[in-house]
């Protein structure tokens, strides 16, 4: 069912178990509560990006799910977008998204090789609208040039009309022209789709490994030249895109009224992977 470009595990000293050492934890303790979320906290940063007038406590949700793979003692948090998630002016999209709280956009996240650890599950009573283009998880350089990484869905602006666009697909620096498709898998219902990206950023290379449920993460690349320069900050959250802009879309094109939409996240964190260490499961 899942496409695997390749199995092949390039990096010796792959782990069976989580020993590798993190950079940071956005793992969620249910004892946090939405309106940890609103103030300083270990885990993300409480002033970004949301609507104006908002606070997280406002757009993220608990929902009632067991946790992803690599949630042990933590819990799913979900973000949700309305129509007041207009951040920053800009109204041709809709946005809500964490930042970890120790991602600067110069710190050791965007040196070295490290691995982003991510999982994300759909909320059926809140769905996305496919007509739509939808960034879930991506790497914005600190220099907001480019993004180097991004996982996307729905419709995706410019791209392959014959893709289903309920399809997770995850691109490389998407200032290549066209962005290089690093892997894609159906969106599914009911189930978490874990993802871990090892970016080096010397050698200016992404590998993907990817499971779905409680299954041990594989190698579905290998390890593939993609530009990951630049530094930057990681967002996992929803950015959607109008339909039908031309010009500035971060302010033209058409966004319907009436949107109550989101996605699950869990177990996002990162580890160092410099001496080839990548946790595969907990
Ligand atoms: C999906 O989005 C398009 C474009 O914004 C809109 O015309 C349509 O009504 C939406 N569909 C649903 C089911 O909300």
């Amino acid at each position: 069912m899942y496409q695997s470009l390749l199995v092949v595990p390039s990096l010796v000293g792959l782990a069976a178990a989580q020993i590798c050492g993190l950079q940071f934890d956005g793992r969620i303790p249910a004892t946090l509560g939405v309106a940890g979320f609103d103030v300083p906290n270990q885990f993300f940063s409480e002033s970004n990006v949301f609507g104006a007038g908002l606070s997280f406590s406002q757009l993220i949700q608990l929902p009632a799910i067991s946790g992803s793979l690599f949630d042990i003692n933590t819990v799913p948090i979900e973000v949700t977008i309305s129509d007041d998630s207009v951040f920053n002016g800009q109204t041709g999209f809709r946005r809500a998204e964490l930042l970890p709280a120790s991602n600067s956009g110069t710190d050791p996240s965007t040196t070295g090789i490290k691995t982003l650890h991510f999982s994300l599950a759909k909320d059926d009573t809140r769905p996305l609208n496919l007509s739509h283009e939808y960034q879930l998880v991506f790497l914005e350089s600190n220099d907001f040039s480019t993004n180097q990484f991004v996982l996307k869905t729905g419709t995706i602006l410019g791209g392959d009309a014959t893709v289903n666009p309920d399809t997770l697909q995850l691109f490389g620096n998407v200032n290549q022209n066209p962005p290089q498709l690093l892997f894609s898998v159906p969106f599914l219902s009911g189930v978490f789709h874990n993802f871990a990206v090892t970016l080096d950023f010397d050698a200016l290379t992404t590998q993907v490994f990817f499971s779905a449920g409680t299954d041990p993460l594989e190698a579905v690349t290998q390890v593939i030249p993609n530009d990951v320069g630049g530094q930057g900050q990681f967002h996992f959250g929803l950015l959607k895109k109008p339909t039908d802009g031309v010009g500035d879309i971060t302010r033209n094109g058409f966004q319907e009224d009436g949107i109550d939409e989101g996605i699950i996240y869990g177990g996002i964190f990162q580890e160092d992977s410099s001496t080839g260490c990548i946790s595969l499961d907990p």
